[in-house]
């Protein structure tokens, strides 16, 4: 079980819960804006670019505010890239395992860099994004990191994700116009710094033939805890030293804290076992509307939740015996009806949802915390569910 690094609640305890229908998903507008306003003043004091990585979260209607601080976006493959280009703007910029070759003409049409995975992929295909005037881009492997959970950790030996950089070293550079490494996850600024201390002694003489190093993503920059001051310094030298455009493409971090999943207690009971916990059946399912939360595992923190209390576990309404958010204390227990609030569910929830057991998907609203404006921007139906089904 990991722990979470976000959970911090901001203004969501001024949020009365019963205005939303549930499950529903809230994005507070004026949290999202703070953590934009920081990465904006990291654009403009070191000149990096930022991508919002649009695996993390996609919900185009803040499409509007997060390209007026941000540089574009970075896709997954064609419907993010086509998402990118008909809400958000800017410089799109496209990374895929494996790129489809029926796909990459229209990838290439829309995407500023197509970056590939491997050199096999440059070699047969660089000649489409040429076409269409996309840099070409690789994925290396720096083959060193600092993260924890195995799952998320790129850079082993054997990671299917990027070349090693020797292959790259009688190359010809000239079919190659940017590199790109994503090694971190949920990171300050420290891992940063010595995976690039790892490989820059090759990456810097490369790089004169180069027109942009990306990063990735993974930097957990509008945590408050996040050493910012140094991940200036650092891009700016970065950029001195390779004489190259920096990029960074952060998902979580343009959304950080800045969103919950409000539940439903819909049954509470106690099994007859003494050993067992009391139980909260929810209308939030970890499978179905957070599956990170056990694919990761982690164990989201609830808003308002005590040190001290009953200890409840919460669960989802499906079928699956694993379908379980975490054990939490409760001050007073659950009534049936009461409203219940995860915290930083704005990343890797709504564009990672599914159907399984036909589960109501949460709504999704938009709220500011400044002026309390409430909006419900989306809502599922039956519909839906059988569309997706024939
Ligand atoms: C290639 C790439 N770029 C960027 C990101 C965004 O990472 P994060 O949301 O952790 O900042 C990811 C996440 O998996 C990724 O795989």
């Amino acid at each position: 079980m990991f722990k979470t690094m976000g959970g911090n609640p901001r203004d969501f305890n001024k949020l009365d819960l019963n205005r939303l229908p549930s499950p529903c998903f809230v994005i507070d507008k004026k949290a999202l804006q703070t953590n934009l306003e920081i990465l904006y003043e990291l654009k403009k004091q070191t000149n990096v670019k930022i991508l919002i990585a649009l695996k993390a979260f996609s919900t185009f209607s803040l499409a509007p505010i997060i390209s007026e601080y941000l540089d574009g976006s970075c896709c997954s493959g064609l419907y993010e890239s086509k998402l990118a280009k008909k809400y958000f703007g800017g410089e799109i910029s496209t990374f895929s395992p494996a790129f489809k070759k029926d796909e990459l003409n229209e990838i290439a049409e829309i995407s500023d860099h197509i970056i590939f995975n491997s050199l096999n992929q440059v070699n047969n295909f660089s000649d489409i994004g040429k076409k269409f005037n996309s840099d070409i881009g690789i994925r290396i492997n720096p083959l060193y990191s600092e993260v924890k959970n195995l799952k998320y950790s790129t850079a082993s030996i054997d990671s299917r994700l990027g070349i090693h950089l020797k292959d790259l070293i009688n190359y010809d550079m000239n079919k190659i116009d940017g590199i790109h490494f994503h090694t971190l996850c949920e990171q300050n600024f420290k891992p940063l710094a010595n995976t690039w201390n790892e490989i820059k002694n090759i990456i810097t003489p490369l790089c004169t033939d180069l027109k942009w190093v990306n990063l990735g993503g993974g930097h957990h920059i509008t945590r408050k805890d996040y050493e910012i001051n140094k991940l200036k310094f650092f891009l700016r030298k970065v950029s001195n030293d390779t004489n190259c455009q920096i990029y960074i493409e952060p998902g979580e971090a343009v959304v950080l804290d800045s969103g919950i999943l409000i539940g439903e207690v819909i049954d509470y009971f106690k099994p007859n076992n003494e050993l067992s916990p009391n139980i909260a059946i929810t209308d939030i399912s970890a499978t179905s509307h957070i599956p990170d939360v056990i694919e990761a595992p982690y164990r989201p923190a609830l808003l308002n939740e005590p040190n001290e209390g009953h200890k409840v576990v919460l669960g989802g309404p499906s079928c699956l015996a694993g379908d379980v958010i975490g054990k939490y204390n409760f001050s007073n227990h659950p009534k049936i009806g009461e409203r219940i609030a995860l915290l930083d569910q704005a990343h890797y929830t709504m564009v990672k949802t599914s159907f399984f057991n036909g589960v109501k998907l949460p709504s999704i609203a938009i709220w500011n915390s400044e002026t309390d404006d409430l909006e419900i921007i989306k809502s599922f139906s039956y519909e839906d569910y059988e569309n997706r089904l024939s």
